[in-house]
């Protein structure tokens, strides 16, 4: 082994799926199994994710993990909030994560936002695993807390057994049914061709081992060169929120994917209108093993590594926007990393045209992603912009001639009070959901009433 581990970061590993269906609980899981295994000094809790570090990985894992067949420092998980688009989770020139985790409740199956989680990893092409969890709600089931998916399958009754491979077989047919060609785990052996579904139960830690160590597994052996980088350099990441904090003002919270951003840097982020240059007054960390959503308490660091998530305090953030590039100066010509955070926008920039809908949006990455919907429909977009929808919307909107286009889809975003007054008055119709195919669908049925 000729690589210096220090030299390999962290993989990024973004768990999403349905709302309920188990993320959050998932990763509390491994958190918890580290405290029993002694090992929860080693787990940090980030901004919004959670690194787990080789050594702990192994030892929830078992003999599933030996950690000298690995040289990538750990997994860090990042917890996307059922309502909150993962396509947020961005970076140059695409997916944000390296890999994913798409967890589906064996009860409930696929839902919207699953299918919704699906479209974004086919086109962002991210590499991911399903882990279909709850298995310990299936009739019959026997707990073996903590055990291998193979060992706890063992050991069920034939008609248990059978319940779970019907619900792992309707997951597997869904995934078909998406296009996707999916088997259990165990039985795939090119994970870049085919979908591993590993099952499993967050409440149990059953299937817990085989879940880290397949993500272990799959990261080392088809990403080990892009988790080559610059460990030094300077720091790049993405916002994932922009967050008033008690004390700080407005923070943005980033998902730094390569380098390194210290106390004393002066950054540059994206912005609603030009980018933002400013100096970092404090990278806020919250305490270990807190639960990070309801953290208000955090730890003044010095300096952070990719991969990692941080609260990043520093004047003039009101304007930041959520999926935009934040990207460290450090000895650089100022202007050459502007330039470097503009040419990023412009890549993610929509293209607009003379008429069109307008589109409304809570991040970049989801304006983006909506555009591309819209322009498989052949729906042409007159404004594309990340915020709430406006009165100013509704007055874009009012001014087409074709009565198909007075429209405005919000993803994800609210309508404020006076633009909804104004769109009543103005004759505009409003369209938002928190799922983009569901938005596209809502305005296209409008249209084909128009047409009727
Ligand atoms: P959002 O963040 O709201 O999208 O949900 P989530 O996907 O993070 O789900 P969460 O982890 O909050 O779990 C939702 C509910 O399902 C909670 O009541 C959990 O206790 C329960 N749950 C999660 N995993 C399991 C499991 O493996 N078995 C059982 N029996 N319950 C589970
Ligand atoms: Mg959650």
């Amino acid at each position: 082994d000729t690589h210096d581990p220090a030299a390999l970061r962290t993989p990024i590993v973004a768990v999403l799926g349905h709302v309920d269906h188990g993320k959050t609980s998932l990763l509390d899981k491994i958190r918890g199994s580290a405290v029993i295994e002694g090992e929860a000094g080693a787990i940090t809790q980030h901004i919004g994710a959670t690194a787990v570090p080789l050594e702990v990985v192994s030892s929830i894992a078992g003999e599933l993990v030996d950690p000298d067949d690995f040289d990538l420092p750990g997994l860090l998980f990042i917890d996307t909030p059922g309502h909150h688009s993962f396509t947020t989770l961005r970076s140059r020139g695409g997916a944000l994560a390296d890999i994913a985790i798409l967890v589906v409740d064996v009860n409930d199956g696929f839902q919207p936002q699953t299918l919704e989680a699906l479209d974004i990893l086919k086109r962002s092409q991210t590499p991911f695993i399903v882990a279909a969890n709850k298995i310990d709600t299936v009739p019959g089931w026997n707990v073996h807390e903590d055990a291998p998916i193979t060992q706890t399958y063992e050991s069920q009754s034939d008609r248990t057994r059978q319940r779970l491979d019907e619900s792992l077989y309707t997951i597997i047919g869904n995934l078909s049914d998406q296009d996707f060609s999916a088997d259990l785990y165990w039985r795939v052996q090119n994970f870049q061709r085919n979908v591993g579904v590993v099952p499993v139960s967050a409440l149990t830690g059953e299937g817990v081992p085989d879940l880290l160590a397949v993500m272990m597994g799959l990261s080392q052996r088809y990403m080990k060169e892009e988790m080559e980088i610059d460990v030094a350099g300077p720091g790049v990441g993405t916002v994932l929120e922009v967050k008033e904090e008690k004390g700080f003002g407005t923070t943005i919270d980033t998902v730094l994917y390569d380098g390194t951003i210290r106390s004393d840097d002066t950054i540059v982020v994206g912005g609603l209108n030009d980018p933002i240059v400013t100096e970092v007054r404090a990278l806020l960390q919250p305490r270990p093993l807190a639960e990070i959503r309801t953290e208000s308490r955090f730890d003044n660091v010095e300096e952070v590594g990719a991969a990692a998530g941080i609260k990043v305090a520093a004047p003039d953030l009101e304007d930041a926007m959520a999926g935009a590039p934040v990207r460290v100066v450090r000895d650089r010509p100022l202007e050459d990393v502007i330039a470097e955070v503009e040419s990023e926008l412009a890549d993610i920039a929509v293209d607009t045209e003379e008429e069109g809908v307008v589109v409304k949006a809570d991040t970049l990455g989801s304006l983006e992603a909506m555009a591309d919907a819209l322009g498989e429909a052949e729906i042409p977009i007159v404004r594309a912009e990340v915020g709430d929808v406006a009165p100013r919307d509704i007055s874009v909107a009012s001014t087409a001639d074709d009565a198909k286009q007075r429209a405005v889809l919000g993803f994800s975003v609210d309508v404020l009070a006076d633009a909804k007054r104004r769109a009543e008055i103005d004759d505009v119709k409003l369209f938002t959901d928190d799922v983009i195919y569901q938005l596209v669908e809502g305005y296209t049925e409008h249209v084909e009433e128009i047409e009727r």
